[in-house]
């Protein structure tokens, strides 16, 4: 089999970029390790920057998004006890997010894979890349280019040799959980000394919420009535009396870590999202930086096509990694900004303190915040 772009990974990376490249005449083959349900089941987080939402409009894929996505004007952070304070995005940069889960997204993109008959080929064992080549167990597609796609845990980011990689691994997880019941009005990141907790939503009868954990904790440990009890003892009072409880359908723990592989390509492969950086959950930059690689190569593969060039190409990974540091810098600040870290320091403590305090007084540092929240222009 041949094709012009060999996609490795069908998660939102690898499908929304196989989208983008047929609106452009651009043909591809994607080939992914595990089953489509797999894929399907994973939950993720659910929180689309305005410029991701434009991408995924541009390219007609935002029908059930703009149907039962949830618009927010900005995110809460509380602490001490208090109230806390509004990061209002819509008042200092004009911009609003969407509350639209992963996995919501994940579905469409296959719906709109499947209605133009796309080449998607799921649970391919050991693929590896031989040159432009994608060969698995008993396939082969040779390319004119290689998207890495394949997450952090893919094959594609061994065959860039001399990378700079850039790592700080946080020394806790999260455990999160779904369950169905009415979420908290406002998305809302708590700072507690019992730990970091966050309440987030996928729908009005759908709620997502998080507590950190140590890194050794077990989920056996933390049947639901825990978990309930631990996240309402992290929000202040009006808050955790504005929980709804109920059973998880879901319950998983995620360590937190940031890492860069720089640089992104390597002649004609190159890496998008998670194949080529992580973000600690933070912040949900995750998927909107999947997003912005994908639009960059989509776009400048187009134009390859189109010209025969290769300069655009070639300046693929400096383009893309000016965002990921932008998102990754944001997001190590507010996980450092919000957890409580097991070896800090009193000094360490007082200073996360005025950091919260000073958020909390001035009107500059949440527009700064609110700017980098709601994602940098394309
Ligand atoms: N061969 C083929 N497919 C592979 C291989 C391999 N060797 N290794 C991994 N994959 C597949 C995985 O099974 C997965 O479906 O690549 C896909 C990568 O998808 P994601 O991990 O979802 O990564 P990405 O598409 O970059 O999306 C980034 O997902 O991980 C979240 O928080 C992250 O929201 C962000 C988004
Ligand atoms: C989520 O809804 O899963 C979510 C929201 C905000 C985050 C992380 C995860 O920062």
């Amino acid at each position: 089999m041949r094709t012009q772009v060999g996609i490795v990974g069908a998660g939102p990376a690898g499908l929304l970029l196989a989208e983008i490249l047929h609106r452009h005449g651009v043909e591809s083959v994607v080939v992914e390790r595990q089953s489509r349900e797999h894929v399907l089941s994973r939950i993720r987080a659910g929180v689309l920057e305005p410029t991701t939402v434009d991408v995924l409009r541009e390219n007609g894929l935002a029908g059930r998004l703009d149907r039962e996505g949830h618009v927010h004007d900005g995110v809460r952070i509380v602490w001490a006890g208090r109230e806390g304070f509004l990061i209002d995005i819509h008042r200092h940069c004009g911009k609003r997010f969407v509350a639209y889960g992963q996995t919501n997204l994940q579905e469409d993109l296959f719906a709109a894979a499947d209605r133009r008959g796309a080449a998607i080929i799921t649970e391919a064992a050991d693929v590896r890349l031989e040159g432009t080549s994608m060969v698995w167990k008993n396939g082969r597609v040779d390319c004119d280019f290689i998207a890495g796609c394949d997450g952090f845990h893919g094959v594609s980011r061994s065959s860039i040799p001399a990378k700079g990689e850039y790592e700080k691994v946080y020394p806790f997880g999260w455990l999160g959980i779904l369950s169905e019941t009415p979420p908290l009005r406002e998305i809302a990141y708590c700072h507690s000394p019992r730990g970091f907790a966050l309440a987030s939503q996928r729908s009005p009868m759908l709620s997502r919420y998080y507590i950190q954990v140590p890194l050794d904790t077990r989920i056996e440990d933390w049947p639901d009535e825990r978990f309930w009890k631990e996240i309402k003892a992290r929000f202040p009072r009006e808050w955790a009396d504005a929980i709804v409880t109920g059973p998880s359908i879901e319950k998983s723990i995620a360590p937190l870590r940031s890492y860069v592989a720089e640089p992104m390509s390597h002649g004609r492969l190159f890496l998008a999202g998670d194949a080529a950086h992580i973000v600690p959950p933070t912040g949900a930059k995750g998927l909107n930086l999947a997003v912005s690689d994908v639009y960059y190569l989509a776009r400048e593969l187009a134009e390859h096509y189109r010209t025969g060039s290769m300069a655009l190409l070639d300046a693929y990974s400096e383009t893309a990694l000016r965002r990921v540091w932008a998102a990754v810098r944001v997001s190590w600040y507010l996980t450092t900004l919000l957890h409580r870290f097991p070896d800090a320091s009193p000094f360490d403590q007082r200073a996360q303190e005025y950091e919260l305090e000073y958020l909390e007084s001035s009107e500059r540092a949440q527009a700064a915040l609110a700017e980098q929240y709601a994602g940098l222009p394309l």
